[in-house]
């Protein structure tokens, strides 16, 4: 079960990406490859597909599912990385579509050895990349009240931040944090109320979990990034799974279809600056099927741009 991952708005995505047999595709998400294995159905021998996942357990998948593959290749970075890694391919502006499917996948939030979930105890570690940078536990343990509360508020909307920063401070100052149940039971017992259908602690794990692996950070630089890459006409598609980051791409995306807005009042000189995309169709949500079949689907959202000349 916990090897599973059901790509999201997999008939949408592939439509958006406009693929074409001999294309050369970026899939900056690979994760269990789900996207990946039906773009490579639909290119032809000489279709190209470059695959990149900072999850060790994503490059393990890879080799296991399409070692043999020569269309694809699979390669263990941060997608912020991606215009130096296309570049040293010779692939800069010639890249026909991006991928970027947001966030943690199945795997990653099932597997209670990486310390995402809430509802199964493991170690406090969260970090998509296991191998680098510092555990949820290291994090929590030197942050200050003021800050976790910003993280908490800014990366999870979470209505009770203040009580639940306060909560897991007091519980820090006492002794470490080490496990994902400890830190479940300290928010539970600290936000007076659940939401509908939702554990206590779900949006406070996300924003440790978008800070611990810096996430938004990785959004905004991949975004100019990608379109830098893609040639006229080639798509960028991305799925998010919540507001946050759905915001980053729309304004991103509005932005490089429509110039950046300028301040009311002020005088336009010339042309807008940006301009690089067209905006194809509006934002995509999973129909009621997905839903039922997925649940994690639930929050995905879809939006496309196709790069102008
Ligand atoms: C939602 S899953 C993608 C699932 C994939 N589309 C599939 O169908 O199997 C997101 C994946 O992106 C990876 N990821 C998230 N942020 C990343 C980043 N900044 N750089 C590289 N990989 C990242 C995660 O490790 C995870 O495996």
């Amino acid at each position: 079960m916990t090897d599973i991952h059901l790509p999201v708005l997999l008939a949408e995505t592939l439509e958006g990406l406009n693929l074409r047999p001999d294309g050369l595709y970026v899939d900056g998400t690979f994760g269990r490859g789900g996207h990946a294995a039906a773009i490579l159905e639909r290119l032809g021998p000489s279709g190209r597909l470059l695959a990149l996942d900072q999850d060790p357990a994503a490059a393990h998948w890879a080799a296991e599912r399409f070692g043999g593959d020569p269309r694809l290749t699979f390669i263990p970075a941060t997608f912020s990385r991606v215009g130096e890694i296309i570049a040293g391919r010779g692939w800069a502006g010639q890249v026909d579509g991006i991928l970027l499917d947001l966030g943690v996948s199945s795997p990653q939030l099932n597997d209670a050895e990486r310390g995402f979930s809430f509802r199964q105890n493991g170690p406090l570690d969260m970090r998509m990349n296991p191998m680098t940078g510092i555990s949820a536990a290291a994090w929590l343990s030197r942050i200050s009240e003021a800050a976790l509360d910003r993280v908490l508020v800014e990366f999870g909307e979470e209505r009770f931040h203040r009580r639940v920063a306060r909560a897991i401070i007091t519980a820090r100052d006492r002794e470490p944090l080490t496990t994902t149940a400890q830190l479940a039971a300290i928010i539970a017992a600290a936000a007076p109320t659940r939401e509908p259908g939702q554990h206590p602690a779900t949006r406070s794990f996300q924003a440790i979990r978008i800070a611990v692996n810096n996430e938004l950070g990785e959004l905004a630089a991949v975004l100019p990034q990608a379109v830098a890459a893609l040639k006229a006409g080639g798509r960028l598609t991305v799925i998010s799974f919540h507001s946050l980051e759905d915001r980053m791409v729309k304004r991103f995306m509005r932005e490089q279809a429509h110039g950046r807005e300028l301040p009311p009042g002020l005088p336009v000189m010339g042309a807008p600056q940006g301009m690089t995309l067209r905006l194809i169709g509006r934002l995509i949500r999973p129909g009621v099927a997905e839903i039922a079949a997925n649940p994690r689907a639930r929050s995905a959202l879809l939006r496309i741009g196709e790069r102008l000349a």
